[in-house]
């Protein structure tokens, strides 16, 4: 008997499992005896007992139910085998899972102190998770009181996070086998060292063998190979879901084809891999890894130097810096690092000038960084500067400012990924290397137009003496310079791919609008002309031509221009390209022929054609764009100038929100809660935004309360006049309500019989969401929820903002400089000498 099953264990385990018996769940009086397994219902899982290769110990774990994947994705026993093969898994009264040996004796235990009773049940669910659910009564649907998910061993499995506990050991998030044969504890974890600015780290011991780079909401920037690892498949589900019941952070492994088997591992060799089982050639494939260059491993070159994969040697001293120790970095030996050749002047009033920045490109950014969000990039280099201990900053997009003022470590060449990493110098380090090229390159320019010059003249003496007279100056039509920049010499591809966003010439947009010709005026916003046009092949066209006080470089509007067009959303209008030429920025749209809802709220002939049902379509699609913008889409997007006007109409009606995303091609930034740039329309905004500057989604959600009643009342809040009290539209509907008579407020042409229930409904619903108070206000998909009455009772609105009628009578879009004196306000003014 034991040498047949030895051979089955060698030979083709797990399939010795196969004929075992079919029950499908552990409960206290039902328990797992080696070789029982468990199958989950999509039998794409199988929980029970194994023997790793070239072992005879057991062990209780879960893996594929493949017959040629002999890979164990979870282990429960894994620092303690069961040395014979009469283990039991059982699930104890008070619903602990436990694992026993052939004497009785607990090998492992989930050891959780949460009530249970004997009804409860473990389970194995379709994602490969055991789960362990009390249930005080027969009828089986208790709460989940432990899942595996939770104790990860090695491997992370789609819809499996890696689970950040602060309390527990974040640096073993996931622990490596110690060998192919061993499950136990190895050498490597992998885990992170800060909650704030979040990474991966492996680490070797106690030691850090390979930083991933900071998360930025989408990727890790500095990992390599964005575009198919961890970039587009370590999906974050809306930023780090926060565990609201343990008080946990998880990033979510999400988004992969369940029949593909992807998932990640942290190997016992120390490495990271995503890997999915290629059926075709019955193995694995690593579609990621890491570290997988010799630049990864942590801190190869020491502090201040920098690891190039295609240079030799690989190591080199950042511009500015030196070996500590020459002879040792000769031999290859480059542990000590760097250190600065001439000290930064920060501080120091000596005369000499101003310490600058070297900026180097495509980088994986040091160690230990800082991050300092809602800045742009000029204000992030200003508040490096201006603080002595700031070596270095770097800019990204979605994080924006980091900063670093410790030794910088772990730098890399990570092109054609990474970011820029802008490293403070000494005015002399700069200007050395500056003098040597500007002299080579004035020299060379001087050169050439020495001899342009002799040849012209020349020519121009040869030409008078044939001809005899003065030949005629050239005479060129003007124009203006209009090569297009070339897409791909913009920010880097790693953090947008620019590449499918379309640049569109400014000829082309020339005479798409018959040179911007009046009568193509479509109208004018806060942020400039909009422009219809008409390109060669028939497409029409919406072309915004922005107000020149934009106040960002190209590279970062492109960069914001790019992620915008990344939005799609049936209630969202189309972003089709940009245009820069010199001073002039322009987006391009998909054309709207029915034009923005105000035209036809507020008319009184076309408000006809909007029946209760239309209105009602308008009204539930700009909630879901909103809802997308806010929530369901890459970038979190505050649109801050919500109104009747930005809703633009499509031949049927539908409404799309235009105008989204501006406060970030403006050079605002989204991710501030605080602005001292105010950027809305009085009438829609918030109290706490027109007010204080403070925005949040609760501020889009105001504006929407006040479309809302615009629309189902047919009157324009900032025209309304109340005879009575100089109430706004707001007050006068609050008046109203508390009246229990909002009927009388609904527009008279929708207000019938069938559909007064539903008019007063989404009156009610626009009156909860101006509440003055940000957080009485509903989130957005509660707002849908209650429209589309998957909420049926409505609470009771308490006062809305802005009752009284605004004095301002400006109704445009609105831009205040310096509005208040936001304390939230991060520019560094203070300078530390060192
Ligand atoms: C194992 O131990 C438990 C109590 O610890 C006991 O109730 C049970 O009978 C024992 N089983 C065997 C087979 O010895
Ligand atoms: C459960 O508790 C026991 C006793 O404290 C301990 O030896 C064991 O390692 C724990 N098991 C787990 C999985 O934490
Ligand atoms: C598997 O299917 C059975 C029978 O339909 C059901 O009782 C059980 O809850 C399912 N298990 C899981 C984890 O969904
Ligand atoms: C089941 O448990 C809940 C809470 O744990 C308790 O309120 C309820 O009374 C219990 N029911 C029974 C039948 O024990
Ligand atoms: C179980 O589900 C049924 C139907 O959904 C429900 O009526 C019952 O109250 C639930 N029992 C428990 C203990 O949650
Ligand atoms: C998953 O992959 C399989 C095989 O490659 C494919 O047939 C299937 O359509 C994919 N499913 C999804 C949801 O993409
Ligand atoms: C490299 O230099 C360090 C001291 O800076 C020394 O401790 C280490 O042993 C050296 N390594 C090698 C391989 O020589
Ligand atoms: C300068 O930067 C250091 C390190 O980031 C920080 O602790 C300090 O508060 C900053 N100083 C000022 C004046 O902001």
């Amino acid at each position: 008997m034991i040498p047949v099953y030895a051979f089955f264990l060698l030979y083709i385990f797990p399939l010795g499992l196969e004929f075992c018996s079919a029950i499908n769940s552990i409960t206290p009086t039902q328990f797992l005896k080696d070789p029982e397994a468990i199958v989950s219902n999509n039998t794409l899982f199988r929980l029970g007992f194994f023997s790793p290769s070239d072992s005879s110990n057991r062990y209780v774990g879960i893996w594929y139910n493949h017959p040629s994947i002999k890979e164990v994705i979870w282990v429960a026993n894994r620092n303690n085998p069961i040395t014979d093969s009469n283990g039991v898994l059982k699930l104890s009264v008070d619903g602990n899972l436990q694992v026993f040996n052939g004497r009785n004796q607990t090998v492992w235990s989930s050891n959780h102190t949460l009530h249970a009773s004997k009804f409860s049940v473990a389970q194995l669910s379709d994602y490969g998770e055991l789960l362990v659910q009390a249930s005080n009564t027969s009828s089986k649907n208790g709460s989940t009181i432990w899942q595996s998910f939770r104790h990860p061993v090695d491997s992370v499995l789609p819809n499996m996070g890696f689970v950040l506990d602060p309390n527990s050991d974040l640096k073993r998030v996931l622990q490596a086998w110690r060998s192919f044969s061993d499950p136990s504890d190895g050498r490597f974890s992998i885990g992170t060292n800060s909650l704030d600015l979040f990474q991966l780290i492996i680490w070797d011991g106690d030691r850090p063998h390979w930083r991933s780079g900071p998360w930025n909401g989408n990727i890790f920037i500095g990992t390599r190979y964005h575009n198919t690892g961890f970039g587009n498949i370590l999906v974050n589900t809306g930023s780090f879901t926060q565990d609201e019941i343990g008080g946990m952070s998880s990033l979510v492994f999400a988004g992969a084809n369940e029949t593909l088997m992807s998932h990640y591992v942290l190997t016992n060799k120390g490495t990271i891999e995503q890997r999915w089982w290629d059926d075709s050639s019955k193995s694995w494939r690593i579609s990621w890894k890491a570290p997988d260059n010799v630049c990864d491993t942590y801190g190869k070159c020491g502090e201040f130097g920098n690891c190039r994969p295609r240079s030799s040697p690989i190591c080199s001293c950042l511009k500015g810096f030196e070996p500590k120790n020459k002879e040792e970095w000769k031999r290859g030996n480059w542990t000590r690092g760097c250190e600065r050749r001439v000290q930064l002047k920060c501080g120091k009033q000596d005369g000499s000038k101003q310490d600058g920045f070297l900026r180097l490109k495509m980088m994986k950014v040091p160690e230990n960084a800082e991050k300092m969000t809602g800045m742009s990039i000029d204000q992030c280099r200003s508040a490096c500067l201006t603080n002595c201990s700031c070596i270095a900053y770097a800019y990204d997009i979605l994080i924006t400012c980091l900063t670093w003022s410790q030794n910088l470590i772990d730098v890399a060449d990570l092109s054609p990924g990474g970011v820029d990493l802008y490293l403070r110098l000494a005015q002399s380090e700069l200007s050395n290397k500056l003098n040597v090229k500007a002299i080579v390159a004035v020299s060379v320019i001087s050169g050439l137009t020495l001899v342009v010059v002799a040849a012209v003249i020349w020519f121009m003496w040869r030409r008078c003496r044939s001809r005899g007279n003065v030949p005629p100056l050239p005479v060129t039509k003007f124009h203006k310079k209009k090569e297009t920049p070339d897409p791909f010499v913009f920010g880097d591809k790693s953090q947008v791919t620019i590449d499918d966003l379309e640049i569109i010439k400014f000829e082309k947009l020339d005479e798409a609008t018959d040179s911007f010709h009046q009568k193509n005026l479509l109208g004018t916003g806060g942020f400039g002309q909009v422009y219809k046009g008409k390109l060669e092949d028939g497409q029409e066209i919406a072309v915004k031509r922005l107000s020149r006080a934009s106040g960002q470089g190209t590279e970062e509007f492109m960069n914001e221009v790019a992620l915008i067009s990344k939005l799609q959303h049936r209630n969202l209008v189309r972003l089709l390209g940009c245009c820069v030429d010199g001073e002039e920025r322009m987006l391009i749209y998909e054309y709207m022929p029915n034009k923005s809802l105000d035209a036809f709220l507020f008319d009184p002939e076309k408000r006809k054609c909007l029946d209760w049902q239309t209105c009602f379509n308008i009204i539930e699609g700009v909630c879901r764009g909103l809802l997308y913008l806010h929530r369901d889409s890459r970038l979190k997007i505050i649109h801050r100038d919500l109104k009747a006007s930005n809703i633009l109409l499509d031949k049927n009606l539908n409404p799309k929100i235009s105008d989204f995303g501006m406060a970030r091609i403006f050079g605002g930034n989204q991710d501030q809660a605080s602005t001292q740039r105010v950027v809305g329309t009085y009438g829609y905004m918030s109290p706490e935004y027109a007010m204080e500057g403070h925005f949040s989604e609760k501020s889009d959600v105001f504006s929407l309360g006040v479309l809302l009643i615009e629309i189902v009342s047919g009157k324009k809040n900032n025209n309304f006049w109340c005879r009575e009290d100089s109430l706004s539209l707001l007050g006068y509907a609050w008046k109203l309500w508390s009246e229990d008579d909002i009927i009388s407020l609904v527009d008279p042409s929708i207000s019938g019989a069938p559909f007064q229930a539903e008019t007063v409904r989404c009156m009610h619903v626009g009156l909860l969401c101006v509440q003055q108070l940000a957080k009485d206000r509903p989130n957005m998909s509660t707002v849908i929820s209650m429209l589309v009455r998957d909420i049926m009772d409505l609470p009771n609105p308490k006062q809305p903002g802005f009752i009284q009628r605004q004095t301002a009578s400006d109704t445009g879009s609105y831009q205040m400089s310096e509005q208040t004196s936001s304390t939230n306000d991060v520019t560094v003014t203070a300078l530390s000498p060192r």
